[in-house]
């Protein structure tokens, strides 16, 4: 039987989480090893979804609008002018770890605008299926940026401003992150309905903070663009720093942020909506080995390595 896959990789935020939402850059690479996956197949009877990790099925209208990947197939079939009621079998999949701040969500609405565009006969560019993916990111975050689906969509190192075309990073030098889960569960609306309010109460101090992170976000492009790796360690830890004081970090990360600095790791941070979720620490080929031990040693649930550059 005939049937088209849509594919989406997982995501991480190098520097300037949560200041992105106020207008300041942001940098973000895709992680590749991690994806989601949709696949659609003609159908019989009505649009027919199987979330398979979850071991659920859904038809379309038992959804309703509310729901992300209800909303995500409606806005796509509206974009591709699809106006027939659908028929099919809609079968999603992830490999990427739910509410760990490494875009599970995001991806499974991008595969899934893939799957559709594919079984339909379109073709969407990066741009056009991060806008699409945007509109149902809006539904679960409140104020997104625009960070996530634009990493995703483009799947490529990014620099990102809000409401700007994003720019790829060029990276001179490779470089090497480990990334590990707390295993505790990153709420980014939450995490970042909270900075909002804290904004709105102290709004001097906070939008001289936002100014800082986007001051070495720059710093960190630099950094990264001109292969001057020895300073992104220290601009991740500086932006750490930020974080911690917006009161997104917590005690699970900055145990392992320690054991990533203590056993060599040059740059270590939170990633993404904070509070839980996952941790980045900058290693290279001599401690990599003794940082994942660390890790592994402190607790971390799960460990992945990204070269970003390669
Ligand atoms: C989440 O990956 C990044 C945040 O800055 C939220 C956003 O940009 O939408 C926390």
């Amino acid at each position: 039987m005939r049937f088209h896959t849509g594919r989406a990789c997982g995501k991480a935020i190098l520097a300037g989480e949560h200041a992105v939402v106020y207008g300041r850059p942001a940098l973000g690479v895709p992680l590749a090893q991690i994806a989601a996956t949709a696949e659609i197949r003609e159908g019989t009877g009505g649009a027919t979804i199987v979330a398979e990790d979850l071991d659920a099925v859904w038809t379309l209208d038992e959804l309703g609008d509310g729901h992300a990947i209800a909303h995500i197939v409606h806005t796509t079939l509206a974009k591709l002018g699809e106006e027939a009621p659908p028929n099919f079998l809609l079968t999603i999949r992830s490999t990427i770890p739910i509410a760990r701040g490494l875009g599970s969500g995001t991806a499974v609405s991008t595969a899934i605008v893939r799957a559709l565009a594919a079984h339909y006969g379109h073709t969407l560019n990066a741009a056009q299926v991060s806008a699409l993916v945007f509109e149902t990111e809006k539904l679960y975050h409140g104020t997104p940026s625009g960070v996530d689906n634009t990493i995703i969509a483009y799947e490529a190192p990014v620099y990102f401003v809000r409401g700007q075309p994003p720019q790829r990073l060029r990276v001179a030098r490779p470089f090497r992150l480990v990334i590990v889960d707390t295993g505790v569960p990153s709420e980014t609306k939450v995490a970042v309905g909270d900075v909002r309010a804290a904004w709105q109460a102290e709004p001097a101090r906070y939008e001289a903070i936002f100014d800082a992170i986007g001051k070495l976000v720059e710093q960190a492009r630099d950094a990264i663009e001109y292969g001057r790796l020895e300073r992104l360690g220290p601009l991740m830890d500086a932006n750490q720093a930020h974080l911690r004081e917006i009161g997104v970090s917590s005690p699970e990360l900055e145990r392992l942020i320690a054991a990533a600095k203590g056993a060599g790791a040059s740059g270590a941070k939170l990633s993404g909506g904070g509070r839980g979720g996952c941790m980045i620490a900058l290693v290279d080929a001599a401690t990599q080995a003794a940082v994942q031990a660390a890790l592994t040693a402190a607790g971390a649930k799960a460990v992945l390595v990204s070269e970003v550059g390669r």
